[in-house]
């Protein structure tokens, strides 16, 4: 209940973002005019929602795992959070979070645009009727036809809307920039080529191809590899701090010379995850849920107790719920299913602090059932 409050305040708070930018920099829009605005805007922040939500799925079994102070911290609620200061941090987190709603608003405006809810647009079809073919492979060649998914309509009023809410010019708002643009390349990066066949009977003869969007659950996946291998930008110190903003506009330029446009970049180290740290919006990993028994758990899963409590210095508590199921399901002639109801206990584990006190008898169950 108190999570699905806090999703829509912040989602409002990227519409109200959004809504604020029109406000004030119109000439970001005049290409556009205030009508497709008004036209893009919903879809706007449902893709920075579908982006939040993926950034939860992903990081669900880490320390981090994408609070909501995530996307209040990240500038693209910058705007409705003008007072907060000092300035969010530029982790490696953050720029997963940038990435992923970009990718996010850029998914669904081309998504809508397939399925023509927009006027102005629809499918990419700028490849129809030519021929290809991948005939060193020894495969067969295709013609392009079919509705592409217009990418390109997509990364244009996307970065129109999300890029225009970096409105700083220093090496922060710069590394923002390049983490959106990273989003967005995943998102053409992942696109795959879809085929029909044609010809006498299913023999396949002709074959039509078109581009389509991969799911964005698999660009959740491509953006979590990139968020491992993101890289720091070790900027020239001395000539930041020179004060001098054309000088550190220049070294940061020169940083960036040797970042490859896939790469995630983030400026500060991690704070530690593990300890409740108000100002920064961390939460802690006390009192979090792990995985430890289950079916077909990933290594990843497995770990999850350690990574979240035992590394933390906290310890692994279970807790058992009794569960009411359906079960023993019979089928009548006819046509009725019954069942009995049946009680199972479940345990779950969580993460609590070593000296909390817990009763006795519980914590005695607790090393029984150590394996
Ligand atoms: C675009 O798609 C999203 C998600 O599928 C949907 O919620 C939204 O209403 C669509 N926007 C328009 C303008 O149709
Ligand atoms: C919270 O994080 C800030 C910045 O990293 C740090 O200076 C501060 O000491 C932390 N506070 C606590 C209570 O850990
Ligand atoms: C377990 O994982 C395998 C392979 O990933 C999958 O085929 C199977 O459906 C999974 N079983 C359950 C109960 O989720």
């Amino acid at each position: 209940m108190k999570r699905s409050t806090l999703l829509i305040l912040s989602i409002t708070g990227v519409y109200s973002a959004i809504l604020h930018t029109a406000a004030w920099s119109v000439n970001n829009f005049l290409m556009t005019g205030p009508k497709a605005y008004l036209t893009y805007s919903s879809s706007v922040a449902a893709g920075a929602h579908s982006g939040m939500e993926e950034c939860k799925f992903q990081f669900g079994w880490e320390r981090w795992n994408c609070p909501e102070s995530a996307l209040q911290l990240s500038t693209h609620n910058r705007l409705r959070s003008a007072f907060f200061s000092p300035s969010p941090p530029a982790t490696r987190e953050t720029s997963f979070v940038h990435a992923i709603s970009s990718a996010g608003v850029m998914y669904t405006l081309t998504r809508n645009c397939s399925l023509g809810d927009f006027e102005s647009c629809g499918c990419d079809d700028s490849r129809n009727g030519r021929v290809a073919c991948v005939c060193l492979a020894g495969g067969r060649g295709w013609v392009w036809g079919g509705c592409s998914d217009n990418v390109e309509f997509g990364e244009k009023v996307s970065k129109l809307f999300v890029d225009a809410l970096e409105t700083g010019h220093d090496t922060r708002a710069l590394i923002n920039l390049h983490n959106n643009e990273v989003g967005r390349l995943a998102v053409k990066d992942t696109m795959k080529r879809a085929c029909k066949c044609h010809g006498v009977s299913g023999s396949c003869s002709i074959q039509t191809c078109w581009l389509q969007l991969a799911e964005f659950r698999e660009i959740g996946n491509y953006l979590k590899i990139k968020y491992d291998q993101a890289h720091k930008l070790e900027m020239d110190k001395r000539r930041m701090r020179a004060g001098n903003s054309a000088d550190s506009r220049g070294a940061t330029a020169e940083t960036f010379h040797h970042i490859h446009a896939t790469e995630l970049v983030f400026l500060e180290d991690s704070p530690d995850y593990c300890t409740r740290n108000a100002s920064l919006g961390h939460h802690g990993t006390e009192g979090r849920e792990c995985l430890q028994t289950g079916k077909n758990l990933s290594q990843w899963e497995k770990r999850s107790c350690r990574r979240l409590c035992t590394e933390c210095g906290l310890r692994v508590e279970e807790r058992r719920t009794e569960v009411v199921a359906s079960c023993n399901c019979k089928f009548h002639w006819c046509c009725t299913v019954r069942c009995e109801q049946c009680r199972t206990l479940v345990a779950k584990h969580f993460c609590t602090r070593r000296d909390s006190t817990t009763p006795n008898h519980i914590r005695q169950r607790n090393r029984g059932h150590r394996r």
